[in-house]
């Protein structure tokens, strides 16, 4: 908890959150992933500090492939340390690789059964938010599932606060949403208990 606030502050744009997202959005965003059967290949892209990688760790089974994609250094270290050095020693049949790069540029390849994204799309650029999920979409397998979320009522907050141009932004934004959503399938839920309540999207290849 204190190394995400920590970061909230010296990381503002990439951290894009204060506090970690509780157990009920960490369930609803890896359910896909849990109630599957294996051998399967996960993606957790922005882990932060854990919160949706413990329950994708509970659930991995011999022979599944975990890749995360931690941008900051602080929090890879965390969860290398606290998280994936003990599940490697106690599990050395399932493969979990750790990489602290960006996923523009990670150097990762394959395609993934089921992708988890944690990155605060609200703090970026429209750009950047389509370059993202151009690569995510191209990571997916057929018929694999994407889950990522934003907090409820995010843009109606932000929204007197931004300008003209941030509101073109966020217009721009809410419609690059709309398409994916139409294009894949989309289905989201309401997470209520959450801080603050989220909703969790999900999108099929
Ligand atoms: C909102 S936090 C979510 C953390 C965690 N998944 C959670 O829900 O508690 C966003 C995370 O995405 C990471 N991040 C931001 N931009 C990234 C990028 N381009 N590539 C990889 N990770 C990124 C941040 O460092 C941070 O760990």
């Amino acid at each position: 908890m204190r190394t995400f606030f920590g970061q909230f502050f010296s990381n503002f744009k990439t951290t894009g959150a204060i506090l970690p997202s509780g157990g009920f959005l960490a369930r609803r965003m890896t359910r896909p992933a849990r109630k599957a059967d294996g051998p399967m290949r996960i993606l957790e892209i922005g882990p932060g500090t854990g919160a949706f990688t413990r329950h994708l760790l509970r659930n991995l089974q011999s022979g599944d492939e975990l890749h995360i994609v931690e941008i900051n250094t602080t929090f890879a270290e965390y969860l290398e340390s606290r998280l994936l050095k003990t599940f490697r020693r106690e599990n050395p049949d399932i493969q979990v690789h750790l990489h602290c790069a960006s996923i523009e540029e990670a150097p990762i390849d394959g395609v993934f059964d089921y992708i988890v994204c944690g990155l605060p799309f609200n703090n970026f650029p429209v750009s950047l938010v389509r370059q993202i999920f151009r690569r995510m979409m191209s990571l997916l397998a057929d018929g694999g599932k994407l889950t990522f979320f934003e907090y409820a009522g995010v843009r109606a907050l932000k929204a007197p606060m931004v300008g003209s141009r941030g509101r073109e932004q966020m217009k721009r934004h809410a419609a690059t949403m709309k398409v994916l959503v139409r294009r894949h399938r989309g289905q989201r839920d309401f997470v209520l208990v959450n801080m603050p309540p989220a909703y969790a999207h999900q999108l099929t290849r």
